[in-house]
Order: structure tokens, then sequence, then C-alpha cells
């Protein structure tokens, strides 16, 4: 294959391959993602067949991962993950630290050193969040108490590993490991670069708390205004890769972290569920060649070679994990349903084992078995989740059959505590969203001349207008000035004064457009009667918006036709009374 089409290549037969594949998984009634990285392992070097640019797979994986984040950004909420945090925090740090003790004893038993051993540990402690939101989705649980709590758990984990990712590479080192390959290795002591990595990390999220969320929605809105869906899917991607490879680069942080900061910083505008429906495709493409890369890496003989090493991660991920998580739950006196709900959501490892396997590798701290022991219990795990969740159910049947007193009583205060402070939040984000919807609902009913576009319009449209006050007496428009807007009355009442005679126009009707639509000057002077509240769209939205909505056109073009009509004849009849005023004085005079 010519070398210039290995990216096309690599996408093509990627897409092909894992669309078909997660088809069969879906019809096996397995989680989709298990066909990708089978997709993966079909085009790796080690099956037989066409061979995919490892290289190109592992950047496409890189975005996949960028926008992943991303989307787990875009869906954080910073007051959910305060009110789960009595659970999630020593929830799930816990959680990790038994994890990484398990695998760092089972690498012992292996005879492995400890800095590998650490790190394995810490690769299979971390559930993905990936495989934890499609399972919740498909069980609709996602706004449960449970699956709150595990989303919060998960991005305690996803932060953990962040941290662990920055750290990697100041201890590798010190671990046993190497530095990176074509990276020059710091003599500042461990401390100061400890301390200068929190304080990049720091630093970072300081900027981005603090500038993004004044830029960037204000950002968003502009591009809105322009109303090409083309531009405003772009810029949201360009918002996302951009603040993903800008913060790598500027301070050293990962690009998953950036790209998640990027997506809570967009979660804050008004325009986020568009923002997350544009880039949602993408998403889905990227993320579904991310899992084809890791699968890509996965060498099948690791099973028949080291079957009882595989055996043994799987059952360190699929039963250490969720047993350890669900005792925590239980100490941590919460009732039993949440804690196998969560224990099953989390018996799995993903996306952030891979990345941090990958690192480990470059500082030499994982080794080529290591990385295809994860992929392979990554593999298993993931295939066999289903059935972490069937097992949780039926467990908790037979607990509730068993001790049916202990099993309704235990840890319910705190949950109806948690579930309370949960629906108070989810109350609120439904009156914001009430509250737009009501504001459109009430702007289409004072204008009903924008019925017939759709919603989101219809929303663009409110981004377009700027609102202005006047007070009794104040002149709006000037007759023969220049017409630079168009005035939507939200309240009050204005008077046009067309050739002495004197139009009132209250709310819900519109004045300004003739010199817009003619490009003449004013034809009227308009003066408020009293307090007035008006929407003001400038010429160029003007201009944009009714070139988009020729309906709309034509109708405020018909109202003005109407209007001058109307002033045309007031003109004619004030002429004829005049002339009839004239000539019955001449005869008087005579
Ligand atoms: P424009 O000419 O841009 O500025 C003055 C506005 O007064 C004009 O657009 C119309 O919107 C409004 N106007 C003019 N004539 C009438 C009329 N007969 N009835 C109501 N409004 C009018």
């Amino acid at each position: 294959m010519p070398h210039d089409v290995n990216l096309v290549a690599t996408i093509a037969v990627g897409f092909v391959l894992a669309s078909i594949f997660g088809y069969l998984a879906d019809r096996l009634r397995l989680p989709a993602l298990v066909g990708y990285l089978v997709a993966g392992i079909f085009i790796g070097p080690f099956t037989p067949g066409f061979v995919a640019d490892a290289d190109m797979a592992g950047q496409l994986a890189e975005i996949g991962i960028v926008l992943l984040m991303f989307g787990v950004g875009l869906h954080f909420s910073a007051s959910d993950l305060l009110a789960v945090r009595g659970v999630v925090v020593a929830g799930a740090l816990g959680q990790i630290l038994l994890a990484t003790l398990l695998g760092f004893g089972l690498c012992w038993l292996w005879g492995w050193n400890a800095g590998h051993g650490i790190v394995f540990g810490l690769c299979i402690s971390v559930a993905s969040t990936v495989v934890l939101l499609k399972a919740l989705e498909e069980r609709n649980l996602l706004q449960s108490t449970q699956g709150r709590v595990a989303v919060g758990w998960l991005i305690v984990e996803d932060l953990a590993m962040v941290l662990a990712l920055v750290l990697l590479p100041v201890f590798a080192e010190s671990m046993g490991g190497h530095a990176e390959a074509g990276s020059e290795t710091s003599s500042a002591p461990i401390t100061l670069t400890i301390l200068l990595t929190l304080t990049k990390v720091a630093g970072f999220a300081l900027i981005a708390a603090l500038i993004g969320p004044r830029i960037v929605p204000w950002i968003l809105i502009k591009v809105a205004r322009t109303g090409s869906r083309e531009l405003f899917t772009l810029s949201v991607l360009a918002l996302a890769l951009g603040i993903a490879f800008g913060s790598a680069a500027a301070f050293g942080v990962s690009f998953a972290l950036g790209a998640f900061f990027a997506g809570v910083i967009m979660g804050e505008s008004q325009l986020s569920h568009r923002a997350a429906a544009n880039s949602l495709p993408l998403q889905d493409a990227f993320s579904v060649l991310f899992f084809v890369s890791i699968g890509m890496l996965f060498e099948p003989a690791i099973l028949v070679e080291k079957p009882l090493e595989v055996l043994a991660v799987v059952a360190v991920i699929a039963l250490g994990k969720p047993i350890g998580a669900f005792l925590l739950i239980l100490a941590l006196r919460y009732p039993v349903r949440l804690a196998l709900g969560i224990a099953a959501g989390i018996a799995q490892i993903g996306e952030f084992s891979f990345i941090l396997a990958g690192l480990g590798a470059a500082y030499g701290l994982v080794t080529k078995e290591g990385q295809s022991l994860i992929l392979a219990a990554a593999l298993l795990a993931i295939t066999i989740n289903p059935l972490a969740f069937a097992t949780a159910e039926a467990l908790e049947r037979w607990i509730s059959g068993r001790f049916p007193r202990w099993s309704a009583n235990f840890g319910r205060r705190r949950e109806r505590v948690l579930a309370v402070e949960l629906d108070r939040i989810q109350a609120q984000a439904k009156k914001r969203d009430h509250e737009q919807a009501r504001k459109i609902t009430e702007f289409i009913e004072t204008f009903p001349l924008f019925k017939a576009i759709n919603v989101d319009d219809q929303e663009e449209l409110l981004l377009l207008f700027v609102p202005k006050a006047a007070s009794p007496g104040d002149r709006i428009v000037r007759i023969r000035e220049k017409g630079d807007a168009m005035y939507f009355v939200v309240s009050g009442t204005v008077e046009v004064d067309v050739n002495g005679a004197a139009v009132q126009l209250g709310a819900g009707s519109f004045f300004g457009e003739m010199a817009l639509l003619t490009g003449d000057p004013r034809t009227a002077d308009v003066t408020a009667v009293d307090y007035c509240n008006f929407l003001v769209l400038s010429r160029r939205d003007f201009r944009l918006f009714m070139s988009r909505h020729p309906a709309v056109r034509a109708a405020v073009q018909a109202m003005a036709e109407e209007r001058l009509a109307m002033n045309r004849a007031a003109v004619n009849s004030s002429e004829y009374h005049d002339e009839r005023l004239d000539q019955g004085a001449a005869a008087t005079d005579r």
C-alpha cells in the first residue's frame, strides 16, 4: 500500500471492522466496545491479514481520548460531585489503594520489581468511564442516585489517574525506570520537580477556572450568532482540541486533563447542550478508533502462554476490585443496593489503564508482557461486565430475602440525604432548562412571526437580540436618519408619527424594518409613549437572519408594504384634503 494512504486505510478498515464486530457484539448482548477491541486485534500486527499503521492508529486514538475526556468534562457537574463526595472521595481513593495493592501483590508473586508492581497495580485499579457510562445508559441508571454516585466515583478515579500521569515521569527513575527516550533528564531534586509539576497543574486549573468561563462562552455565542452550524461544530472542536493541546504544551499537563477542563468550562455555557450534541458524532467515531488501536496492541499469544496470569489479573479486576468497593461503601454506611451497583460498575478497566500503561512503557516501568496482560484482562473484564451487573442484582435479591430488616434499614438515612440533595440539584438544573424554554415560549407568544422556525433557530435569534429600554418621550427612531436596526416591542407602547398622524404600536409589534429592507432613510419618527422594553436586531444580524428565513422575511416585507401603502394613502388623502381646503379658501376669497 502506498505510504500516503496509510491514514485513510487505517481509518477506513478500522471503521468497517469496528462496525461489523460492534454489531456482532451487540447481537451477542455484549458491549459494542468488545467488538471494537476485537476489530483492533484483527488489524493488529499479531494476526494475519491487513496490518494497520500502529503509529497512525495511536495518534488517532489520542484524538479519541481527548474527545472522550472532553465529553466527560461536558457532562461533569461540580455540584453533583460535591453532593456525592461523602461516598466517592473516600470510596474511590480507598478502592484505588486496595486494587493497587492487589495488583502489586500479584507482581510480587511473579517476581517483578516494586516499581513495575506499583504502576501495574495503578493500571488495573481504575475503571473505564466510557464502559461505565454505556452500562448505566443501557440500564437507564444515569440519572439515578446509583448512576450519579458511580459517575462521581469515576471522576475521582480519573482525576487521581491524571495526577498519576503527571507524577509518573517525575518518579520514573527512582522507581527503577528510565527517562523517556529523547527527553532530557532533570537534575533538580525530586521534591522540587514534584512541586514544580503540581504548581503547573494548579496554575493551569486556576487559569482554566478564571479565564475559561469568560472566554469560552463568549466565543461560542459569537459563533452561534453567525447561524452557521458547521462553524459552531468546528469551534467546539477547535476549543476542545486547542485547549487540550495548548495546555499540554504550555503547562505539561496531559491532553486528557486539558480536554476534561475544556469540557467542564464549556459545560457551564448556555450553549453546552448544543456543543455536546454537535461534538457527539465525532466523539463516538474517534472513541471507536481509540478502542480499535488498543485492540491492535493485543497479543493473543498471551492467552496461551500465560493463561494463569491473565486469569489472576481478571480476578483482581472483576472480583477483587468490586468486593473491595462493596465493603468500602458498606463501611461508609451506605446501603447494600448502592454498594452492589457501584461494585458492578467498576468491575472493569479501560482507557486510563491503557494510557497509564503506555506511559509506563515509555519510562521502562511496564514491560511488553505487562501491557499485554493489561489488555487481555481489560478485554475479558469488559466482556464479562454485564455478568457483574446480573450478579449484583441476584445478590441484592438474595440479601434482601435473607436479611430483610438489615438490608432495608442499613445506610438508608445516608442514602435518603444523598437522594434529597441530588434531587435538589436536578431540580435546579431542570429549572434552568425550563427557564430557557419559558423564555423562548414567551418570546414566541409575543412574536408569533417566529413560530414556524425551529427551536434551535429560535434560540439563536434570542442570542442575536440586544435588549434595550426606553422612557416616555425618548425618540427611538428619527425620520430621515439612516436605519441601523429593527426593534421588537416586548412591553410598552410607541408612537409612530406618520405625516402628523400618530399610529401606536404595542407589545408584539415591530418597527424600523422599512429602512433595513429598502436601504432608504427612516420614514417616520418613533417615540416611546411609556416605559418600553425592546429587543433590537442590528442591520447585520437582520440581513443574516432574514436571508436564512425567507418566510419571516416575506412576512416582515408584507407588513412594510402595508404600512407604506397606508402612509401613501394618508398622504394622498391629506393632499386631497389640503387641496379641497385650498379650493374652499379660494372660493371664500372670491
Ligand atoms: P423605518 O422607516 O425604518 O423607521 C420608521 C418606522 O416606523 C418604519 O420603519 C416602520 O417600521 C414604522 N412605520 C412607518 N409607517 C408606519 C405605519 N403606518 N404604521 C405603523 N408603523 C409604521
